[in-house]
């Protein structure tokens, strides 16, 4: 070991040294430390990760779109921010990540945090990032069909949650190919997300205006086989599905597109009247988009039953993929009493294919999370499930309190679990394929 000098001279080197670093330090951090201004570099993150709902129309209660709209809101920012409460992104990105990801770095998030606590500086607007409005271009012509909901709903005023199934009726005798397919509620405040289905036998339309779930519905009763289990889905900032030519989904004759809608609570009354736009394709495309749907049936440790207080967890196995497939996207869904959501698959060659991991399941949140490339899951795969539903008064979003048992149902106090994917048959190439455009 080297032994410290005790000569003086040498002493005062060092002492010299330390001083130097010390201040060289001290001075880097006064860099440092000059706050963060919005021009300069909040504005960039807000409109990366914000605006797309934070602006008039898009699904969040206020916009982030002015300086003044993002300053005045500055700490509040910080906090939704560091909590990860804002922007919604659930999927752990160590699992893998998506091409509609929106998760903050860390660096980002203490950018946020400095500004707030700085008092929000503006900095140089000569700094400005380009606006959202202006990124977004007016990209999708008009649609070839709007079909509006046979009536507007008045969402009571009665500060509870609506879950409601409508019937929209398309009244094309033809079948058709849709490349396009966009959710348009009417009511953005209230309107918190939407999950469409299609039904060819028009046996569901006194269900019209009727509560989800509800035991007289006929969707309960009859046990309708629909054409489509998940035609679309819409949460807020969600533009719509828009594929790259060559690609579609079927819209059969006579379809009844089935909309199973959320709405938040309300103080007052109000009306929603939503549409859905659908844009055509000019020909039956060569790429048909079909939904691979795991639901509570292919569950291996049934019955589907969760008992009052107890946290249970239930595995799910699909049958072998018959084809060379390839997944669009991935949608895990649960009611208020999942917890944590994972899903994978293993090839027949004993790989494994990482789908989708979720350790903080938020039912207000139901996204599709869409894959940055198409996934291929060849012939004879397998795709795996496990959920975790919390029903013990510890869970804050138990909606029965005492905790009450619960099984299989479409009503928020009971519980689903469901794997809903999106495919198309396996082409050479795919693996490098993105089919989302930028929205
Ligand atoms: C996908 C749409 C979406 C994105 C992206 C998004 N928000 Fe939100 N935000 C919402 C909605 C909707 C609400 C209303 C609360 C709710 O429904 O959970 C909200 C609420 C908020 C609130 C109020 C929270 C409260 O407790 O009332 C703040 C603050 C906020 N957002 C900031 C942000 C910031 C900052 C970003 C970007 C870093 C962001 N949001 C990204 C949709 C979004």
């Amino acid at each position: 070991m080297r032994k410290r000098s005790t000569d003086p001279v040498a002493i005062v080197h060092r002492y010299v040294l330390v001083a130097t670093i010390a201040v060289a330090f001290f001075m880097k951090n006064v860099g440092a430390q000059a706050p963060p201004t919005y021009y300069g570099q909040v504005q960039a993150i807000v409109n990366k990760n914000c605006v797309q709902c934070h602006r008039p129309n898009g699904g969040a209660p206020f916009p982030l779109l002015s300086y003044k709209q993002v300053a005045e809101r500055a700490s509040f920012i910080a906090h939704v921010t560091k909590e990860r409460f804002m922007p919604p992104w659930f999927a752990d990105p160590a699992y893998r990540t998506f091409h509609n990801q929106t998760v903050l770095t860390d660096t980002e998030i203490a950018v946020l945090q400095q500004w707030a606590a700085a008092g929000a500086p503006a900095g140089n607007a000569n700094e400005k990032a380009a606006s959202f409005e202006k990124n977004m271009a007016a990209k999708y012509p008009k649609p070839d069909l709007t079909v509006l909901m046979q009536r507007p709903f008045e969402i009571p005023g009665n500060n509870t949650e609506q879950f409601r199934i409508f019937i929209l009726p398309t009244d094309q005798m033809e079948e058709r190919y849709v490349q396009g397919i966009r959710f348009r509620p009417s009511n953005l405040l209230l309107a918190h997300h939407a999950r469409l289905m299609l039904d060819t036998t028009q046996l569901l339309r006194p269900d019209d205006g009727s509560v989800a779930g509800d035991t007289a519905t006929a969707f309960t009763r009859l046990g309708v086989r629909l054409a489509s289990l998940y035609w679309n889905g819409w949460v807020p900032g969600n533009m719509g599905e828009h594929y790259p030519s060559g690609f579609g989904k079927k819209l059969p004759a006579k379809a009844d597109i089935v909309l199973n809608m959320h709405y938040s609570p309300s103080p007052v009354s109000a009306t929603d009247r939503s549409s859905v736009e659908i844009w055509y394709t000019p020909q039956k495309p060569e790429r048909i988009v079909k939904p691979f749907i795991l639901d509570e049936n292919w569950v291996v440790n049934q019955p589907f039953f969760i008992p009052a207080d107890t946290v249970v967890s239930f595995f799910m196995r699909s049958p072998p993929v018959p084809t060379d497939i390839s997944l669009l996207s991935i949608m895990p869904h649960m009611h208020l009493l999942g917890k944590r959501f994972k899903a994978y698959a293993l090839t027949p060659d004993g790989d494994i294919i990482l789908l989708i991991k979720i350790d903080r399941w938020n039912f207000k949140w139901q996204l599709s999370y869409q894959f940055e490339h198409l996934v291929k899951l060849p012939k004879g795969s397998v795709v795996y499930a496990e959920a975790e539903f919390d029903n013990t008064a510890a869970n804050p979003f138990n909606p029965s309190n005492p905790p009450r048992e619960a099984t299989y149902g479409w009503g928020t106090t009971n519980e689903m679990f469901n794997l809903i994917m999106e495919y198309v048959d396996y082409k050479t190439g795919d693996e490098t394929l993105s089919l989302f455009q930028e929205n």
